[in-house]
């Protein structure tokens, strides 16, 4: 996993293993833990040891992306779950049901990496290959409805290619929702200038493109987009995490300035190409 896109799997798992170990976090992870553990990569000279912050938000971001499966499953229990760019997520274990199907999508490093530390099983598995390539909706079975996941990737792809990503998923997957991260624009371009430089001397790679009023209008004008709607992000821990992120969260007008947005858009049962914008529902919040 030499890339920095690639890494940046290294640095979500350590700071969900980092959540894991603190109970003010609420994230219980113990595989997240057991990886670090397993794994010779040095985690610490890396990414450091004081990241109290970043765990915190990790976990906040954890914690959302899991409530949207908890409540994709109360609805389809037998559904499956599809996550691009998977990493070493550790998801599946903090929320399995017993019956859910699940399919990672992973580049062929990272495919590797995750099936030798958590190998496949008759309803868990990795498929080998790039997300923008809509080959993947042919391993979906449908037939109990779909949730998908790009959590932590998106914003590392240039925009055309998220839209057209989307484009293809309304198509092949109707009725499907899809949940992603929508980092604001003035956070993006803080990757690019290197804010986020880490005291060890890690930096998280610069992102393509934060979410602006007009990539968000672009999105619901996609052809079978039913709505694009906000996720709340959850409550979490300490005064960045448990007071004012949530403020900003649920102030209108602020909250795309909050430092974790993340966006639901839901797939219509039958696409429409060339609907005009117009006929979109509008972007409205709505809880899972
Ligand atoms: C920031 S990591 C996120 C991992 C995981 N989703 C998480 O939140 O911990 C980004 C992941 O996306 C994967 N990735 C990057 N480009 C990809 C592509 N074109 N197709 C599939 N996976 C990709 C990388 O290999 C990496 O594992």
């Amino acid at each position: 996993m030499t890339d920095s896109v690639g890494e940046t799997a290294l640095w979500t798992l350590y700071h969900r293993s980092l959540a894991a170990r603190d109970p003010e976090c609420g994230l219980a992870d113990p595989k997240a833990i057991e990886l670090v553990e397993a794994l010779d990569y040095p985690f610490a000279q890396r990414f450091g040891t004081d990241n109290r912050g970043w765990a915190r938000g990790m976990a906040v971001r954890a914690r959302c992306y899991d409530r949207e499966v908890r409540a994709f499953l109360a609805r389809h229990p037998r559904g499956t779950v599809v996550c691009l760019g998977e990493g070493l997520e550790t998801q599946f274990w903090r929320v399995d049901n017993g019956l859910v199907r699940w399919l990672g999508v992973e580049l062929a490093e990272s495919a590797t990496l995750r099936r030798r530390l958590l190998p496949d099983t008759d309803r868990c598995r990795t498929l080998t290959g790039c997300l923008l390539d809509e080959r993947w909706t042919g391993e979906v079975d449908a037939s109990e409805g779909v949730l998908v996941l790009a959590q932590g990737v998106l914003m590392y792809m240039a925009w055309d290619r998220v839209r057209a990503l989307v484009e293809a998923c309304a198509v092949r997957l109707p009725r499907a929702r899809l949940v992603f991260d929508t980092p604001p624009a003035w956070f993006a371009a803080g990757t690019v200038h290197g804010w986020f430089r880490y005291p060890a001397g890690y930096r998280p790679p610069p992102m393509s493109w934060g979410m602006t009023p007009a990539r968000l209008r672009e999105l619901r004008a996609c052809p079978g987009v039913a709505a694009a709607l906000p996720v709340r992000v959850p409550r979490g821990a300490g005064l960045w995490w448990g007071v004012v992120a949530p403020v900003i969260d649920r102030v209108p007008g602020l909250r795309s300035y909050g430092p974790l947005s993340v966006t639901r858009l839901l797939f219509a049962p039958v696409p429409h190409p060339g609907r005009p914008a117009a006929a979109q529902p509008s972007h409205t919040r709505e809880e899972p």
